[in-house]
């Protein structure tokens, strides 16, 4: 097709076409990929074609985070890049964080934005698409009180045998430097039903593996069946018991909602596997203190103490955010003793970024970014060494993995150890979805390789 080619100082019309093909680019973190697959599940039951890697599509969402950095920043160039060589665009939506922090300031800026969708909204994209098909630009950053999930379709046939499942959204903790409790809205638990009714239809979907996620997860609490109260151990021993899933894996967790019942539930329930992801942020109590953590390094570090004490083999992994206001360099030390001491398998790590409408943007002494650079290069250096330390340990184990994926050679799949390694291994004849015995070979910072048991004929 013929396009008239705009000088790039015209604005690209709105396309009032009803789009045909899309695609969906989410930033962040998983809540907003399990986001992302839910639209384009959505947009899929709609009638919409996912455009190919590289071809043009005729509606792109940009699902975006505003976490750190300038991400909104980020978002107009990316809105820019959408451009086509012809001078026209796509319809362009965007959703997620951003959306919900900026509103409608986004299409004020970027006129060429024709929706604005947040994340408890997105539910709505059809209609939204409909109304710019109308001509008009569409918002909707509503945090209604009915759930978006009972509008979105059954969860279909998955590509990988991992699936992603929120099951809480929302934080209340506002921890001082942070916007989710302002985007993503105050805690909320799905119902028991419907999240045991979405992790069966993942499961019918190939699913073998489900990660709950919530920012809080494991502050999930809710009624089962019979309306008994549970909280969030509970929820793991039920989905566990449903015969076709091999492994239940969650995050992110909060130290405070860390209970006796979850610990306990990490030694008992064979489908929960040895992994925790256990955000700290910082190893010094005035900073905690300062961030409203409402923990100290020595309470969490007993977390990890109890859990350990019943999963001697549990890995660890947390987030740390170096450079916050106040910060100083024996602040800093703590934050590499406790890091030091625990040994995580993995960790985040980031320079504080402070974001609009946070009390912690606001506090004196904002810690240059020379500092912030040379704290996080320092930790990250600790965190990759133990990280090599986990892995190395574990060469010369028998290890169950499930595979997930193709690797780059014939016959070579990709799968994870409980402990979420990647693991290599050459398994021609193989399926994705199965769960295969392997020898751990040898070990790099980021995947080991395997080989596979044979198993011997009965
Ligand atoms: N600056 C830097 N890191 C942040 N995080 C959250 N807010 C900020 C911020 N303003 C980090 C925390 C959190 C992770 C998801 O992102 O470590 O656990
Ligand atoms: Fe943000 Fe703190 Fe809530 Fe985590 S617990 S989402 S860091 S406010």
């Amino acid at each position: 097709m013929n396009r008239p080619v705009l000088p790039k100082h015209i604005q690209a019309p709105r396309s009032t076409a009803a789009p045909a093909t899309f695609r969906v680019k989410s930033f962040g973190c998983q809540m907003n990929v399990y986001d992302g697959e839910r639209m384009v599940e959505m947009l899929g039951a709609q009638g919409m074609t996912a455009a190919p890697e590289g071809a043009d599509a005729d509606l792109v969402v940009l699902n975006t985070c505003h976490i750190r950095e300038k991400a909104a920043e980020k978002v107009y160039s990316d809105i820019g890049r959408l451009r086509r060589d012809d001078g026209t665009r796509p319809m362009i939506a965007v959703a997620g964080c951003v959306a919900q922090a900026e509103g409608a300031e986004i299409s004020r800026r970027a006129p060429s934005v024709d929706i604005v969708v947040g994340p408890q909204a997105y539910h709505n994209l059809p209609k939204l698409i409909a109304k710019v098909t109308q001509g008009e630009q569409a918002l909707d950053t509503d945090m209604p009180t009915a759930s978006k999930f009972d509008a979105l379709p059954t969860r279909p046939r998955q590509a990988r045998p991992t699936g992603f499942l929120t099951i809480q959204e929302g934080c209340d903790k506002f921890c001082t430097y942070c916007v989710v409790p302002y985007t993503r809205g105050a805690e909320i638990s799905r119902p028991w039903s419907a999240i045991l009714d979405e992790a069966k239809a993942l499961i019918d979907g190939g699913v073998r593996e489900i990660t709950l996620l919530g920012q809080n997860v494991n502050a999930w609490t809710g009624e089962d069946v019979r309306g008994r109260p549970q909280c969030f151990d509970g929820l793991i021993r039920g989905l566990a018991d449903l015969p076709d899933l091999a492994r239940i894996r969650y995050m992110t967790s909060h130290p405070n909602d860390m209970t006796e019942g979850l610990i306990a539930a990490h030694a008992e329930v064979e489908k929960l596997m040895p992994f925790l992801h256990l955000p700290v942020q910082s190893g010094s109590n005035s900073i905690l203190k300062a961030m409203n953590r409402n923990h100290t390094a020595e309470s969490y570090l007993a977390i990890l103490e109890k859990v350990r004490a019943v999963r001697p083999d549990i890995a660890l992994s947390g987030d740390f955010i170096v450079g916050f206001p106040g910060e100083t360099e024996t602040d800093f030390e703590a934050t590499m003793a406790l890091v030091e001491q625990v040994r995580y398998a993995m960790a985040y790590s980031f320079k504080y970024s402070p974001r609009p409408g946070t009390p912690a943007a606001d506090m004196d002494r904002q810690i240059p970014v020379e500092v912030m650079d040379e704290r996080l290069q320092r930790l990250q250096a600790a965190i990759n060494t133990h990280q090599v330390e986990f892995n190395s340990a574990s060469v010369g184990k028998r290890v169950p993995i499930l595979l997930e994926r193709e690797g780059r050679y014939p016959g070579q799949k990709i799968g994870k150890t409980p402990w979420l390694q990647s693991v290599h291994v050459v398994a021609p004849d193989s399926a994705l979805g199965d769960m295969i015995d392997v020898e751990l070979l040898s070990a790099g910072p980021n995947s080991l390789a395997g080989a596979l048991i044979e198993r011997k004929a009965a």
